[in-house]
């Protein structure tokens, strides 16, 4: 069973329009609720590979309830815990002209000390004990950045690998703790090392540094252009290329690729098996609009075409 984490969820607020006009009344041709936040999202793809999850989050208010609802209208098993304040909510407005998704983002509800134990108890006596557990997305406030390191470490004993999926101070403190794997993209890689990711080269090189500071595995994700993974066990690092498929929305391909990624390992063990499947779910992903992560025909029609290389 893979376990996530996700401080900041969101009740993400998709519209759709033929234009959006500053100042004007805008009249929205379609509207859907879903939930939204990292780890939600890990955990809805794991569920469509058919596997376990249970996805642990923050929610609060009347919002918080919806959430609720709605991931069990999804059969996402969760364990929420009660903030106060109420569930931040996201608006994602699909346009026609020009065709863009313009998205803003509210700020989450205070994350106290006393709630972010609750969660740390939660964790760490979920029955059974997870297999892994992944760590993603930005962090509410209240929270300090060094609480996913915090949790890693104490994942550690218990024989709990964790993923960690976060940018900034979060991302750069967590690493610390010698997570198992984590995934910046290229974006998140080259802010955290303080370098322009622009080559393949720079970005194999930019792994190696990152498996340098301690995790097991580094994976940074190049969009389009696909993922390449980095190990403590080898120099040599895997390139995984996808096909060119029609793209709708990327939005969740990263998370996607984490979920896949994952359950790719725990199925086989073998590292290139789960960067296939990791890359064929964020391509799924690109496939299906926003709402949507990745449907498994899309996954089991891209897998066989991810062209995987060593550099
Ligand atoms: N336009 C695309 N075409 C094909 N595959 C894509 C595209 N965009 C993303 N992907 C797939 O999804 C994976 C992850 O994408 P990306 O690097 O965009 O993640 P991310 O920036 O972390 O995304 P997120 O917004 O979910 O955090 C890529 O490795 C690739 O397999
Ligand atoms: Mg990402």
């Amino acid at each position: 069973m893979i376990a996530t984490v996700t401080l900041n969820p969101s009740l993400d607020e998709w519209m759709s329009l033929p234009a959006l006009r500053a100042g004007e009344l805008n009249r929205a041709t379609g509207f859907v609720r879903y939930p939204g936040g990292k780890g939600i999202n890990v955990s809805r793809v794991v569920r469509e590979l058919g596997e376990r999850t249970v996805a642990l989050a923050l929610a609060g208010g009347e919002d918080g309830e919806i959430l609720r609802r709605l991931m069990n209208r999804l059969s996402i098993p969760h364990d929420f815990v009660a903030v106060e304040g109420t569930t931040r909510n996201n608006y994602k407005i699909r346009t026609a002209r020009p065709r863009a998704l313009t998205e803003i983002n509210t700020e989450g509800p205070r994350a106290s000390r006393s709630v972010l134990h609750r969660l740390e108890e939660r964790l760490l006596t979920h029955r059974p004990p997870p297999q892994c557990v992944v760590f993603s997305g930005s962090l509410p406030p209240g929270a300090l950045p060094a609480i996913y390191r915090r949790w890693i470490r104490m994942l550690e004993p218990r024989g709990i690998p964790a993923i960690l999926d976060s940018s900034g101070a979060a991302l750069a403190a967590g690493l610390r703790a010698r997570p198992w794997l984590v995934k910046p993209n290229r974006s998140e890689a080259g802010e955290l090392l303080g370098v322009r990711l622009r080559r393949l080269v720079d970005v194999a090189q930019a792994a190696r540094r990152l498996v340098a500071r301690g995790p097991s595995l580094a994976v940074i994700s190049l969009g389009p252009d696909g993922a390449v993974l980095a190990s403590r066990m080898s120099n040599r690092v895997l390139v995984a290329t996808p096909p060119t498929v029609p793209v709708d929305s990327a939005v969740g391909a990263g998370d996607s690729l984490v979920a896949g990624f994952v359950v790719g390992w725990l199925r086989s063990r073998s590292l290139p098996e789960a960067l296939r499947l990791g890359v064929a779910c964020g391509t799924a992903a690109a496939m299906t609009p926003g709402t949507e992560l990745c449907r498994r025909a899309d996954i089991l029609r891209v897998k066989p075409r991810v062209r995987l290389r060593t550099i």
